[in-house]
């Protein structure tokens, strides 16, 4: 079994947060960018955001950026129309051995612009 279906960030976010959907991209299996077209494991995601509020987007920090897994998920939002997620408010919640915030930083940038495609706000925590 895959452990990080259920690793540290699936673990951290329930530790920081209660009442909410999880989508965990270890399961869902989004395929690579590019593709012919949006494929449906994408475009439910999109979907499911568009239902709430507030989109916490947690990533391990895997080579100093988010992982690999959370990117794809990101470069599909290119599909989407721009601002299909403004009023909402996206939270980066991103989880690393490291001690050093620099570190993490890109990682943030990533999330902001997903944020600013969406129309979204974009915070931390
Ligand atoms: C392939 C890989 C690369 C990693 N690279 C870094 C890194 O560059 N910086 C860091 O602080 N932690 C790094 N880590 C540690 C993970 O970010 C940390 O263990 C995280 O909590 C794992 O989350 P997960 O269990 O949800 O996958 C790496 C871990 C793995 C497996």
């Amino acid at each position: 079994m895959d452990p990080h279906t259920n690793g540290n960030t699936a673990r951290s976010v329930k530790e920081n947060f209660t009442d909410f959907e999880t989508i965990n991209l270890a399961t869902v299996k989004v395929p690579p960018f590019p593709g012919p077209k949006t494929p449906d494991e994408a475009s439910k995601i999109f979907e499911k955001m568009r239902n709430y509020d507030r989109i916490i987007i947690g990533s391990p920090v895997y080579f100093s950026g988010i992982s690999g897994l959370t990117k794809t998920m990101i470069e599909w939002e290119s599909t989407q129309p721009r601002d299909f997620l403004t009023g909402r408010r996206i939270v980066a919640f991103i989880r690393g051995m490291s001690a050093n915030p620099s570190v993490d930083q890109p990682a943030y940038a990533i999330i902001k612009n997903f944020a600013d495609y969406a129309g979204a706000t974009f915070t931390t925590i």
